[in-house]
């Protein structure tokens, strides 16, 4: 178990870690592109092979801690010669026997930007499956995976005055809120994770996090946050004897049941004004379209914004699983955990798992304003937190004006916005015209040419109403008409990012 941080010895080690210049920049170039990424694929040996023989402090600590390998101790001591071995060993990161160190843990450093700019940090996490060379045991807690980073980087950058982290693990969400946010309750059914969370606070030099230890909202009964963050346990798994139950991925209900629990019991915990953001599996039921299923959970007091990112048929989904917990494609064992989740899926009627984002929101005053399901193919790596904030407000400001009012506003094209025409060859006009966003989602859009017409013209000199009119005069159509079409279709590129107010 790992012991309670000492906030002395945290401080300590933080010393060592900034001394040797441990940070994810410095790591990438010791050991070069192509073995960072090689890392996050659970392939270790390139990153060791770049490090070579080298014993210099940077190198001996991402031997021992960024890739879970054990060190010589007469390499570490003098790159931890505030904090030594023996504290390192005392707060539960390192075990000492004759002349090796071999790794208790990860502590890999993380860097996140945002509006605010760059914050890096360390955080320590179980040992992966490439540093156990095995499968985990159910009580791992998980480092910063693909889905931490996904989270991370969707969290809406508007400040707060208090958050909540649901199902905090290592405590990486609970450290984007903090920047956000003066006071955050991070939650976790693990008690070991929130001693890893509490830890990479202290090693952090962050304060204002509290750790409780509960399921869901049990530890929060009766309060009520401004942000709320979550990324649950929501793989969905069998629940047969012989398939194991990995607290950090698996919330031990059937099927999408503890993502419904999220989303369904996350609205009692919103302040006015509050936003929640978490992510989650979705199962699609025999026909019935997963995102249907999402809206069927969310209080319709909310504002809702689930985008969904890809959906995958069940095999699929039950290979990505089986494999993520360390068994091997090929053996036995794989094809029989392969064999009970589609089982269980066939019992169920699933016929595919959606994976996406969800928003909710409770408004400040009235009712909802926003109800989007999509589906979101495109998007990359973006930091979409900005992009949201940005959309949500420009939405708000909408939602305040009838037809009328979105008539007399100027709006502008956002910058990232570009149009692409196709032409069948030899003919003037297109047959297709496209709208492409260069940053947020990456959106692309086809539009009939009096919209095209309408977006080319918001450069912030006239307002809407009036270019209607002198498209409606260019394509000899009736204005009223024109004006009824395109005045919906201009919300939706106002709240997806491509028309902006002329002051936002
Ligand atoms: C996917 S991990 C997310 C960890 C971290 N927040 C992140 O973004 O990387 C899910 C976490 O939820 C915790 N958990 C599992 N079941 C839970 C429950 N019923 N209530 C609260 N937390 C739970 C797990 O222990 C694990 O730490």
């Amino acid at each position: 178990m790992l012991p309670e941080p000492d906030p002395t010895l945290c401080h300590l080690l933080a010393d060592d870690l900034r001394a040797a210049g441990y940070s994810s920049a410095a790591l990438r170039s010791a050991w070069g592109v192509r073995a960072d990424d090689a890392i996050s694929r659970g392939l270790l040996e390139p990153a060791l092979r770049a490090l070579g023989d080298r014993r210099d402090p940077l190198a001996v600590l991402g031997r021992l801690w960024g890739l879970g390998r054990s060190v010589p101790i007469e390499d570490l001591a003098p790159a931890l010669p505030s904090i030594g071995v023996a504290g390192a060993v005392a707060l539960g990161l390192a075990a000492h026997e004759g002349d090796t160190v071999t790794p208790a843990v990860l502590v890999r450093p993380q860097a996140i930007a945002d509006a605010d700019g760059e914050e890096e940090w360390w955080i320590a996490s179980d040992l992966d499956e490439a540093a156990l060379g095995g499968p985990l045991p159910e009580d791992h807690v998980l480092g910063v995976g693909g889905a931490s980073q996904t989270l991370a980087r969707l969290q809406v950058t508007w400040r707060a005055a208090s958050a909540l982290d649901i199902g905090t693990g290592c405590g990486i969400q609970a450290l984007r809120l903090r920047r956000l946010v003066p006071r955050v309750v991070a939650t976790d059914i693990s008690e070991r994770a929130l001693r890893f969370t509490r830890l990479n606070a202290l090693l952090n030099d962050v304060d204002g996090i509290e750790t409780r230890h509960g399921s869901l909202f049990d530890p929060v009964a009766g309060e009520t946050f401004e942000r709320v963050a979550s990324n649950p346990p929501f793989v969905i798994t069998p629940r047969v004897a012989g398939v194991p139950a990995y607290e950090y991925r698996d919330g031990g209900l059937e099927g999408d049941a503890l993502v419904a629990s999220v989303i369904a019991g996350v609205g009692a915990h919103l302040a006015p004004g509050g936003l929640a953001q978490s992510l989650g599996n979705w199962e699609y039921r025999d026909g019935e379209s997963g995102l249907d299923r999402v809206k069927g959970w969310v209080d319709p007091a909310l504002d809702a914004w689930v985008i969904e990112r890809e959906v995958l048929d069940p095999l699929a989904y039950a290979e990505l699983w089986v494999r993520d917990g360390g068994t091997v494609p090929g053996t036995p064992a794989y094809a029989r955990l392969i064999d009970a989740w589609l089982e269980d899926f066939d019992q169920r009627g699933v016929t595919g798992i959606g994976f996406g984002y969800v928003l909710l929101r409770r408004p400040l005053a009235g009712g909802p304003t926003l109800e989007r399901y999509e589906r979101v193919a495109s998007g990359g790596e973006a930091a979409f937190g900005p992009h949201l904030a940005a959309c949500l407000e420009e939405h708000d400001r909408a939602a305040l004006l009838d037809d009328d009012g979105l008539a007399d506003a100027t709006l502008r094209v956002s910058p990232d916005v570009t149009e692409a025409r196709h032409h069948h060859p030899g003919e003037e006009a297109p047959s297709v015209i496209e709208l492409r966003q260069g940053g947020g989602f990456a959106r692309t859009i086809e539009v009939d040419p009096a919209l095209a017409a309408l977006v080319g013209a918001c450069d912030g000199d006239l307002s809407v109403g009036p270019l209607i009119g002198a498209i409606a005069e260019l394509l000899d159509v009736d204005a009223d008409d024109l004006r009824a079409d395109l005045l919906p279709r201009v919300r939706e590129l106002i709240v997806t990012g491509f028309l902006r107010f002329l002051d936002a």
